[in-house]
């Protein structure tokens, strides 16, 4: 069993892995054993041929990840700070850079790590009753996870700056209003609302799908030019699969395309 571990449980089911992050006494707060579960399981997803893309979720009703385990920071001094942060940035980069596309599935309390958790991820859906909130300031700290990086990407300079400064927590249907949650869900509808959505995405063809995420997330880093001409790379290669000559003949056969991710 390739993601035996013992705080997160990892389920494949209908080409979708479910990576459920399971210390619900503490609020699925991210120890350093959990945050090196999480880099390996996202070591091993992209090349699970069972797996056409995941979503991650915390355990039990109150919490989706209530951040890094404070108990462990509270020890930290400069050089292990440091340290800490960026093994951690270089997990939620794994997951990021992850080539199947990962759908955040956020149940409840998503602060601090979780925060920066559900922002590595690609796409956010949230119960009604989440909250996110990046409450660092108010231990004396800052995110040390990608919070001061990726959430302005997604919610803009403005509003990140509130969150990062201020610590407020926000509601769903705030997030959904900033773009931060892409759809709110019922608690009870939480996954099957993350699963449609990835169904959706996963009756696309799967090459395109990677080609499309890459283009998109690399291209936000780089000056538009540069964007431009790895977006025609990546258009070209498209152009080289059997997915699109499939696609493309469907349509106009005003038939279903069957694609094989090659
Ligand atoms: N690290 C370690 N333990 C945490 C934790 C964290 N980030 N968040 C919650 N826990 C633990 C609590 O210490 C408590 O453990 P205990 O039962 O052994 O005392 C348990 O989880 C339940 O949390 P509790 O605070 O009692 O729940 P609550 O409903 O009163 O409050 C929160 C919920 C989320 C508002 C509160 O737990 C909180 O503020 N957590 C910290 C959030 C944070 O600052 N995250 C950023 C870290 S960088």
């Amino acid at each position: 069993m390739p993601y035996a571990y013992d705080n997160l449980i990892v389920e494949v089911a209908d080409r979708i892995a479910t990576v459920t992050v399971n210390r619900p006494d503490k609020l699925n707060a991210l120890n350093s054993d959990t945050e090196r579960e999480l880099q390996d399981a996202f070591g091993k997803l992209p090349d699970d041929s069972d797996v056409g893309g995941v979503i991650v979720t915390g355990a039990g009703a109150k919490a989706f990840v209530a951040g890094a385990d404070i108990a462990e920071l509270s020890g930290l001094g400069a050089t292990q700070g440091k340290e800490f942060a960026f093994q951690g940035q270089a997990t939620f980069t794994r997951i990021a850079q992850c080539p199947k596309p990962v759908v955040a599935a956020v149940n409840g309390y998503a602060l601090g790590g979780g925060c920066e958790l559900a922002i590595a991820c690609h796409l956010r859906v949230a119960s009604e009753g989440a909250r996110f909130g990046l409450p660092e300031v108010q231990l004396g700290l800052i995110p040390g996870h990608g919070g001061t990086q990726r959430l302005a990407r997604i919610v803009g300079m403005g509003r990140a700056l509130e969150m990062v400064l201020t610590g407020r927590m926000v509601a769903a249907d705030e997030a959904l209003r900033w773009g931060l949650a892409n759809a709110v869900a019922a608690p009870e509808a939480l996954l099957d609302t993350a699963r449609e959505l990835l169904g959706q995405i996963l009756s696309k063809g799967p090459l395109a799908v990677q080609y499309a995420l890459e283009a998109t997330l690399r291209g936000a880093d780089m000056g538009l030019d540069d964007g431009l001409y790895m977006e025609a790379t990546l258009f070209g290669m498209a152009c080289g699969t059997d997915d699109m000559k499939e696609g493309t003949k469907a349509f106009l056969g005003k038939r279903k395309p069957e694609f094989h991710g090659r």
